[in-house]
């Protein structure tokens, strides 16, 4: 057997390259996962004809080609791993619990959902699978979009079409009733489920990507945040927060606290299990509330005061 020749790594180059990915896209490496980068950077190097490292950190920094490049070794990075239904509890808890808590409380008949780092897609569509299950809100207007920063994983999504691996929690109930068999191993989603779906490429670390997106009631973010470090983490979040409708949920993975980060969120605690909630903003009193207000020490109104002041004068 002969050993794949490998370009070795530098330490100096490494921390290079680490720091740029994780300002970037928010994915940290630490010093033990420098051979994962080498491992997997090494065919690029190849690709472009580069002598080492050096010269390949300088051709991201600096080449022309610099985007494309970028969008590779992000594909390269990620870890798309996701399937059909995954996380039963919190999705028991998205449809029993916080739909029709939304279609309470909702002034209009419209409901944005946000599935952030969506992989190939597998997610956003179990929502819609979910909603068009339950029923109820068939004069309703509800988006989904299912969004991620790997080009590849997207382009799964929007094709749609799904191999067993995808299924391993999926009751052949949905299978049957939401998908067609294309060839032997493969399935289609139905166009009812797709439909609902909009996919877009978007870097969560892009404030002003972010910004662009319309107001979410739910955003589901699950199995991302645990590779990134805890500054990234905090932006991610202060970026969902911006763009929740008030009293709109948070659904990060189990694993994924927020415990290490402070933030403004509020925890929600549903039959079983927890989300996080961006609070209501108390209404505005009107000047009649104001005036009816009671001074704490005299138990008389602001509006009493101001009618004794006024006799007096
Ligand atoms: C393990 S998958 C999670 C898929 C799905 N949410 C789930 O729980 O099954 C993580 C996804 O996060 C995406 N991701 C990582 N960093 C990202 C970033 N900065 N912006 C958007 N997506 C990102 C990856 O490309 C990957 O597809």
């Amino acid at each position: 057997m002969f050993e794949e020749n490998i370009t070795p790594l530098p330490l100096d180059i490494f921390r290079l390259l680490r720091d740029f990915i994780k300002d970037y896209c928010g994915l940290f490496f630490n010093d033990k996962s420098l051979f994962i980068l080498e491992r997997r950077l090494n065919r690029r190097l190849k690709l472009h004809s580069l002598k080492d490292f050096r010269e390949y950190y300088h051709f991201l920094m600096y080449d022309a080609k610099r985007d494309d490049e970028i969008h590779a070794i992000i594909d390269i990075l990620t870890v798309n791993e996701t399937y059909f239904f995954r996380g039963l509890t919190q999705l028991t808890a998205f449809i029993d619990e916080i739909m029709p808590m939304i279609k309470e409380e909702k002034k209009t008949k419209k409901i944005n959902i946000w599935s952030a780092g969506c992989a190939t897609g597998e997610e956003p569509y179990t929502l819609v699978m979910l909603i068009l299950e339950k029923g109820g809100f068939e004069d309703w207007d509800i988006k989904i979009l299912g969004s991620d920063i790997s080009q590849r994983a997207l382009q799964v999504a929007r094709s749609g079409t799904y191999r067993k691996n995808s299924f391993r929690t999926t009751d052949n109930y949905f299978i049957g009733q939401y998908f067609q068999k294309e060839q032997s191993d493969r399935y289609i989603i139905s166009d009812r489920v797709r439909k609902l779906v909009d996919f877009s490429s978007v870097n969560l670390l892009n404030p002003f990507k972010i910004r662009l997106i319309s107001k979410m009631d739910v955003i589901f973010c699950r199995n991302v945040l645990i590779y990134f470090d805890d500054e990234s983490r905090k932006k991610v979040i202060e970026n969902f927060f911006d763009i929740l409708v008030d009293g709109g949920c948070l659904i990060l993975g189990h694993t994924e606290s927020l415990v290490s980060i402070p933030t403004a969120y509020s925890l929600k605690h549903l039959k079983n299990d927890m989300v996080y909630q961006k609070p209501v903003k108390p209404h505005p009193k009107s000047l009649e509330e104001v005036l009816n207000m009671k001074f704490a020490d005299h138990g008389i109104s602001i509006k009493k005061r101001l009618d004794n002041d006024n006799a007096t004068k």
